[in-house]
Order: C-alpha cells, then structure tokens, then sequence
C-alpha cells in the first residue's frame, strides 16, 4: 500500500506529482504529501490528512519546475495525522515510502535518534543524512545494508535540487522518461503516457535529472501499451455500482478472448497442455474476494477435471507450511498483480520448484512478471475498493480452466467440452437479468442496513459465494457480516439468532436444496428473518412469515455463481447507500494490499 510519486521536469513539477499522486489514491487514501523545490532551491513541504484532492487544495498553484515528490499513505505505523504523513524529513534528507522498515525500533536505538512521527520510516531519513558525506547514492546504498524490510523509496537532498533519487526492495517502483522529463511511480499505469518504461530490479539505486537517470544496479526495461485508466463514473453515483453495471460486458470479454472455435484455449498466452500433465492436486492461492473465487471454482476442478483442490488464504499459505511438489499446480489469483501476501506464496512456491499459474487483471504487474504462466480477466481498470467486476471475471476464466484442464486430461470428449462451454455462457447471459434485480434487492436492504449482525448462509460452492457476500457488505456497509458453512450453523452460531436477525441464503444447487432449506426453517423457527436468492428451478416454500425470497435468473449450477455474485454485490452496495457510507474508499482498506 501507499503510492509514491515523482516528476523531475524544466515546468510544474508540483502540479505534475499531485495529478500522478491523484491516479495512485487507490493505494491509500489516509492522508497525502508533497515536497518539492522552490525558486530558491529550498525544500517545501506539505501534508495533508485525508484525500490528494484536499492536498490538492491546499498546495501552492504555481510552481516552476524542477524536482518534486508526493506520497499517499495507509496507515501501518502510527495514526492518521498530519505529523505522521509523507514526506518525512531528517536532516538534509526528505522523503516517502512505500513499505515498511521493520528494524525501526532498532535503528531508532543505535543512532540515539528521537523522532517527531510515529511512523516506521522517519528513521530511514535519519539513517540516510547519518551516512550522507555528499554523495546521495554512495548514502543510500549503505543505508540499505542496515534496512530490514521492504521499501520503495523517492528522495530529496537539500543540497541537491533537481534531482530525485530512488530505490527499492520488495516495493514496486517503476521509471520513465519523456520529453517532458522524467517520472518516478509505485504504478507505471499512473504514468501520463504510454511507452517504454523502467523497473530497477532490487536494490538498485537511481538518480533521476530533467534529462537522464542513471542507474548503480540492474535496470529492467518494459512497455506500457495501454493506459490503463478509468474513465471516470460516468454518470454512475459511485465506481462500485458502474463496475457491477459493467460486469455483462467484463464478463463476456474476459470469457470471449478464450473461446476459440468453439474450443478452450490458451495458446494465446502460451499456457501448454502439458502444465497438467500429471496433476492430482491444485492449490488456489488468493486473498480476500480473490480467494472467493478460488473457492467459487474449486467444485468446478473436483467435478469437471478430476482434481482435488484446495484453496488457500495467501496470508496463510506460507505460515501454514503447505507442501510444494512435483504433481500439483498452484494457481494464484490476484486483481492488482501486487498483494503481498499473494507474492509471497507465489515466490515461496517457485522457490520450491513447483507449477505455477496465475489469474491476473491488471497488466505490467509484479506478480504478473514473476508467474510466467498467466491467464488475464479483461474487465479494465476496477476502481472501487470493493471488487466486484474482477471476481465474477476470476470465475469465469476458472471455469475456463478447469474445462481445459479437464479436456486436455481425457476427462471431457468435444460434446462434453460443448456443453460444459454453453453452461458457462449461460452464466454469463444471466449477469444483464441479475443486475435488473436491484429494485428488489434495494427494498431488502432498506431492512437490512437497521440490522447489527447478518450471517450469510451457503452449502458447498453456494457457500463460498455466502463468503463472499459478508465480506463484500462488512467491508462497505461497516455492518458485522459472518459467512457459515449452513451445516455448521447448528454447532453454535445459530445461538446468535433471535428475532429481527437477518441472514441471507444461497441456493443454487438442487444436491443441497433440501439441507440448506432445513437451515433456513432453523432460523425461521427462532425468529429471525431470511433472505433466500435461489435459483428459478429451485422448489423453495413462498408465503412464510420474515422468509423473503429473490429468484436469481439461472438455472442451477455452476453458471448460477454468476448471477449469485451480482445479487450480493447490489444487497452490499445498497446497504452500504442508505447507511451514509463512503462506498467507493471504506475507511481502513485499500486496493491493493501491498504489506504482507
Ligand atoms: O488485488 P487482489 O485481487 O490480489 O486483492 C485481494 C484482496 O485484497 C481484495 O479482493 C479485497 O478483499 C477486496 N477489497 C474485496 O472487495
């Protein structure tokens, strides 16, 4: 998390950094800085809680030029003030930081050295100006000897105005030159144009002028081919009700890009059959809605494919020792390509030898590049922290995968992949009547957003969306969500239930109909209220007191997840409108989860 931003530039070097700092906000929104300098080659500083667009407001607005840095934070150390926003100064050194410094307690200790914020980076300036004889990167170098942890740093000397310096471990930091000058981002996407563009590889030091940046170290080059930009709301109130408006399109494309000829494939990406050759296992890693829509999936692999799956929470995997061998495939599903607990698991894996595969949206990221084998959802850039459009596009291209899989194991014939391909498109046709659904779903939330707890109710893959439903409503409504297993209900959560509680059923399997409905007369039985979204096929009983019933536009099925996960994201959305909430920046959350 946190965005850093710089520009080195003969015009507007502040104005430059604070519209790149606006394209990052995603990363962090706590608070926000800047430094630059100005007509007399001193050093200004300004930081500002809250949104760029209050820095914004609070900024000089002129500004000739030369070099300028800006950071947008989330919170790891210390609270939301202005004293613990970036930039931090010591000395002749200002900088940000993306990362955290885990040896500041130390470090703080060996130079005796008091700070003035409670951040975890202060002590970095600090270290940096004890080391600084006159030659920036001769400084930062040693200092990165004696830092722990991950870091992407942008920094000014005092003594050296127009000149920005940089660096990086674990941290994304991305460079790129233009006529106008050069720019330094945590995102190469927040870059104003498109081009070739530079990734200096870990510890690599780099000074960056109006007209060059020299590299100490390695310094990959790459191309960003498409501006990977929002184009705004578009009219919409929020990006979280345009994306779930967008999914019918998101969908399809994502879907449509693997149809060739009737037939899964991936060639295009250069995935070969033979990475499942031999496979008996899949371990799905991911985090958050990501790892919904592994466990979404995962019946898909059992059921089609033949293989056992297990999907994992990323932040889990590691801790949890999970066994990395020759016949298993890990694949990993990441929105961003850059939450670290997915990075983590994913290097832990390569470092152990094992098939990789990755799911990623967004291009040109870290997890991308380290994956090799990729297949991409095409839904565009999610804005919104809340994803939405990206897992309903993370399902379809596991579906995708497991009829591949599943085709090239023998396990499905021509007439068996057709089906299996028109079942999914039925999926996706349903996604454009799911979303016609939202006046209904809205009168639910209206009783909805009066409840303190809801529990969401699923058996198997109707479970794994129930997952998905409670998190996607506690992380925008701020309600108190819990998902439970339906059968698991009985073994102590049902205690929870009395009148007035409401709790939301899915449906969409006639295997489990008559279990999940048992579960449902459970919490009827003691007075709460449920909300059931079943399938049109499913016999489900009308007409019960506090039983309210939402026919989703499928048939039952593994396609019927689609149209699940547009009902639970209008019930969030919804719930979270009427209750007053920030929708489109929760607070405490961020897009992309870059701390481990
Ligand atoms: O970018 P990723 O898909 O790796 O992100 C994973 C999670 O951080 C993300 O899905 C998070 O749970 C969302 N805010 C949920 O809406």
């Amino acid at each position: 998390m946190c965005g850093i931003f710089g520009f080195v530039g003969k015009h507007d070097a502040l104005s430059t950094v604070l519209s790149g700092l606006s394209r990052l906000e995603y990363r962090g929104y706590d608070s926000a800085g800047t430094a630059f300098f100005d007509e007399n080659d001193a050093i200004n500083v300004i930081r500002t809680t809250g949104r760029v667009q209050r820095l914004t407001e609070t900024a000089p607005k002129t500004n000739a030029g030369g070099a300028a840095i800006a950071h947008t934070r989330w919170a790891t150390h210390g609270s939301v003030c202005e004293r613990n926003a970036h930039p931090l100064s010591a000395g002749r050194v200002v900088l940000v930081h993306n990362g955290i410094i885990e040896n500041f307690r130390e470090l703080r200790e060996e130079l005796h050295y008091t700070p003035i914020s409670e951040t975890d980076t202060e002590i970095a300036a600090a270290l940096i100006d004890s080391l600084y004889d006159g030659d920036p990167m001769e400084a930062i170098a040693k200092a990165q000897k004696r830092l722990h942890g991950s870091y992407a740093f942008a920094i000014l000397f005092r003594d050296k105005p127009g000149v920005i310096y940089a660096t990086r471990c674990e941290s994304p930091l991305a460079l790129m030159r233009t006529e106008q000058g050069s720019f330094l981002s945590s995102d190469p996407s927040a870059f104003p144009a498109c081009g070739e563009y530079l990734v200096p590889q870990e510890h690599t030091i780099v000074e960056i002028t109006a007209d060059a940046i020299h590299a100490r170290g390695e310094v990959k080059t790459a191309v960003l081919n498409k501006l990977d930009r929002s184009e705004g709301r578009q009219g919409y109130a929020h990006y979280m009700l345009k994306e779930i408006y967008e999914q019918p399109q998101a969908l399809r494309r994502t879907v449509e890009r693997y149809l060739v000829d009737g037939h899964v494939d991936f060639s295009q990406e250069n995935i070969p059959d033979t990475l499942f050759d031999g496979i008996r296992h899949m371990h799905v890693v991911a985090c958050g809605t990501a790892m919904h829509a592994g466990l979404v999936s995962s019946h898909l692999f059992r059921s089609l494919a033949g293989v056992e799956v297990t999907a994992h929470i990323a932040s889990e995997f590691c801790d949890a020792g999970v066994l990395v061998d020759d016949d298993s495939l890990y694949v990993f599903i990441s929105q961003s390509g850059e939450t670290a607990d997915t990075l983590a698991a994913l290097r832990r894996v390569k470092a152990g030898g094992g098939r990789v595969l990755s799911v990623i949206n967004r291009r040109g990221t870290i997890i991308e590049r380290e994956s090799g084998n990729v297949l991409h959802t095409s839904c565009g850039p999610e804005i919104a922290v809340a994803s939405t459009k990206a897992f309903t596009a993370q399902v379809g291209v596991m579906y995708l995968l497991a009829i591949r899989m599943a085709c090239a194991r023998g396990r499905l014939d021509a007439q068996g992949e057709s089906e299996a391909i028109a079942s999914l498109l039925a999926g996706v046709d349903s996604v454009a009547p799911a979303i016609a659904l939202h006046p209904q779903i809205a009168a639910m939330a209206s009783r909805i957003s009066k409840a303190k707890d809801v529990f969401f109710i699923g058996r198997a893959a109707d479970y794994a969306i129930a997952c998905e439903g409670a998190l996607k409503l506690k992380e925008i409504s701020y309600l108190h969500a819990e998902s439970i297993a339906a059968g698991e209900l009985k073994h102590g959560t049902i205690s929870l239930i009395e009148p007035g509680v409401p709790s939301v059923a899915y449906l969409t399997r006639k295997q489990t109909c008559s279990r999940v409905l048992l579960s449902v007369q459970e919490i009827l039985s003691r007075g709460g209220t449920v909300y059931l979204f079943a399938t049109e096929d499913m016999e489900v009983p009308e007409g019960l007191d506090e039983l309210v019933v939402c026919r989703l536009p499928a048939k039952e099925g593994a396609g019927a997840a689609f149209s699940a996960a547009v009902s639970l994201q209008l019930l969030a959305y919804e719930t979270a409108k009427q209750l007053g909430m920030p929708i489109d920046m929760p607070r405490n959350l961020a897009k992309s989860v870059t701390v481990a």
